[in-house]
């Protein structure tokens, strides 16, 4: 599993100077389902270039963060800034209006995210689903967006089944594909929403390889969710420690895993530990 191919290193080509300029910023976000709050005025952000995991309990909102920066959902209030764009409202005489789709579109270019369930194309085959947002969205040519994908895919260690479907793939495989399409966007940052929960054991450690490889040979700035502790210890400048609907806790992993501070991370922890 080798990231010595500079062509397909996404930061290379695509990522703003890693600066620690905050990439990613949500400021009081509330997001409720009927009565239910689960994001309770929400603020954190994100430094350019930096790995960030949250971890937490199951149900404390961590997959409704990613997908508000998906635009998969919307906060009930507070602002998201991408970039230093917002990303559900802009600018328009002076005063903040919700987005148009043009602009969310445009905000949103620069993420990718990797999902539990692959989520490919079960009709393309493995390369087609690599290049199709590349052509389709980004207007690159079928030939270089067909270069870059086979690129992409030895990075993630498939660069052999390009004709296969996705169906032909374990779940490994298929998550690995998942990953290369991610980044075929040359997204700025990727959303990771627990990608190994749904793969045989057998097939977790090939998937956290093709990961940690990114993580360290790339700028590209990570947004993880995960059970894994020990990749998040390997991979993370920062833990965020999640429950209802706030960040408890934040630090490195050594001190969040080792010396958390409040009582409900320690609870956590050792039921995941
Ligand atoms: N589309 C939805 N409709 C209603 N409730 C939802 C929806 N999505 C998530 N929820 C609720 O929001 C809470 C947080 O969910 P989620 O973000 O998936 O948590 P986590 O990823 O931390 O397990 C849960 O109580 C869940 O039931
Ligand atoms: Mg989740």
């Amino acid at each position: 599993m080798s990231a010595e191919t500079p062509a397909t290193t996404p930061s290379q080509e695509t990522n703003p100077p890693v600066d620690g300029s905050e990439l990613i910023r949500f400021d009081k976000v509330t997001k409720r389902f009927g009565s239910n709050i689960v994001l309770d005025e929400l603020d954190f952000s994100v430094a350019s270039g930096k790995h960030v995991t949250l971890v937490g309990p199951s149900g404390s909102g961590k997959t409704t963060i990613l997908r508000l920066l998906m635009t998969l959902t919307k906060p009930d209030s507070g602002t998201i800034k991408v970039n230093g764009d917002y990303l559900t409202h802009e600018q328009r005489g002076g005063k903040l209006v919700p987005a148009g789709d043009k602009h969310v579109r445009e905000v949103r270019k620069h993420i990718g995210m990797v999902f539990q369930q692959f989520n490919l194309f079960p009709n393309m085959r493995v390369l087609r689903n690599v290049t199709e947002a590349p052509v389709t969205v980004l207007g690159m040519s079928k030939d270089e967006a067909e270069e870059r994908a086979r690129g992409l895919l030895d990075l993630v260690g498939l660069g052999d089944r390009c004709d296969a479907y996705p169906t032909q793939l374990s779940g490994g495989q298929q998550q690995r594909v998942a990953i290369a399409r991610a980044l075929a966007m040359r997204p700025q940052v990727l959303l990771l929403d627990e990608v190994t929960s749904a793969l045989d054991p057998e097939l977790v450690a090939g998937v956290l390889d093709v990961l940690r490889d990114i993580a360290h040979t790339t700028d590209i700035t990570m947004l993880c969710v995960t059970h894994e502790m020990n990749f998040a210890r390997d991979i993370s400048d920062q833990v965020l420690m999640f429950d209802a609907g706030r960040v408890i806790e934040s630090g490195t992993p050594e001190k969040i895993f080792t010396d958390p501070e409040h009582e409900r991370t320690r609870e956590f922890l050792s039921a995941v530990l």
